[in-house]
């Protein structure tokens, strides 16, 4: 495994997104959660996977809980990285948010809070005043965020007056919005990106086509849509073509093509054991000056079609997967009490 070392913290180059772990619009089952979970995580720290990503909106802290089982004898390997949801991001809200997280993983400190997304109307000053007060404390060692843009990056750094470690964003061949400003900015400072959907959701496993859709959220985000899917092709032909030459999988040489930037930490998340450990071998992947090259270039030659009326009807179908679940979680009591 390889590491990135910035201000004394040294985070493996593939870490374990935890999304998936209890998480209804993944699809993956009880079974899922309660024991491939754990498999995945004990065999990526005994891969040398130290960075684990979860957040308390995953599966309503259901993921919180996987990790905080799995790592319960481990605790010392984990560099553990979770995120707020940002509702009301003010002193008492997040102090009490962090709380809650903290003893849902099991964990006197957490290595990584995260701002999960910004929040629109409360000011970063009074959020970032929250975090630096959870750093005094000792519940918080590093401050991040997530789906920032550079500006409010810098911003939420000097509110905080001190480091915000990383910015977690998507990343992978078919987004590379962040090598505009975000990447150059980080490896100039010695931040971190870290990089979410690395695999754009699975797609790039060339494992999709217009007739095998994955079910669950994934048929209704926008890189699985049909014409996304014919637009992806020539990024997975090459991919699969890479892939041959290294005898290694379209996967791993897409795991492998991020991280070849400098302080880039990917985080893909993994439907089984096999997987995981396919993806923490990317590491050891050594990619040509010419792969690179011919990936920059097939990939940016792609273009996202997300028409309005698509846009639309994703958008209603999406509302109205998270309102019957909502009702769901919120009439069960009810339901199970008749
Ligand atoms: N901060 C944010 O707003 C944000 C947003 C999204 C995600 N995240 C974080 O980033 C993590 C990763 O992102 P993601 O889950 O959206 O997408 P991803 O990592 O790009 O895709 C994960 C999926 O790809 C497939 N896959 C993984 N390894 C594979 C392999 N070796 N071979 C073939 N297929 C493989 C699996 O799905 P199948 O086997 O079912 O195809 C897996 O569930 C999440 O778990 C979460 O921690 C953060």
């Amino acid at each position: 495994m390889r590491y990135v070392e910035v201000h004394g913290t040294k985070l493996s180059v593939i870490g374990l997104g935890t999304w998936q772990f209890g998480s209804k619009e993944w699809n993956y089952g009880r079974g899922y959660e309660e024991r491939e979970s754990a498999a995945i995580v004990n065999q990526a720290l005994d891969l040398g996977v130290n960075v684990i990503d979860t957040a308390e909106a995953y599966g309503w802290g259901r993921s919180e809980r996987a990790v905080g089982r799995a790592i319960e004898s481990r605790r010392d390997e984990v560099f553990i990285a979770t995120k707020v949801f940002p509702v009301m991001p003010v002193e008492p809200v997040i102090r009490d948010r962090a709380r809650r997280s903290a003893s849902r993983l099991g964990v006197q400190s957490i290595d990584l809070y995260q701002i999960h997304w910004p929040n629109p109307v409360v000011p970063l000053s009074m959020t970032m005043r929250a975090m630096s007060s959870l750093q005094r404390s000792g519940l918080v060692k590093d401050v991040g965020v997530s789906n920032f843009s550079l500006t409010l990056w810098q911003q939420a750094e000097r509110f905080l007056s001190g480091n915000v470690l990383s910015n977690q964003v998507r990343y992978n061949l078919l987004d590379r919005r962040i090598e505009n400003d975000i990447l150059p900015w980080t490896e100039e400072t010695g931040h971190v990106v870290i990089a979410y959907s690395p695999l754009a959701q699975g797609l790039l496993s060339g494992r999709y086509s217009r007739d095998n859709i994955p079910g669950g959220l994934r048929a209704y985000t926008a890189a699985f849509q049909p014409q996304n899917l014919d637009r992806a092709k020539p990024v997975i032909e090459s991919l699969k073509r890479i892939a041959l030459e290294h005898g290694a999988t379209p996967t791993q040489v897409a795991l492998a093509w991020i991280i070849s930037r400098p302080n880039v930490v990917v985080i893909p998340g993994a439907s089984s054991v096999s997987q995981l450990r396919a993806n923490v071998e990317s590491s050891q992947l050594g990619l040509t000056d010419d792969n690179i090259r011919e990936l920059n270039d097939v990939s940016s030659g792609y273009r996202s079609s997300s028409g309005l009326t698509g846009q639309f009807t994703r958008g209603v179908r999406a509302g109205q997967l998270l309102v019957s679940r909502t009702l769901d979680r919120y009439t069960r009591p009810i339901k199970s009490a008749w």
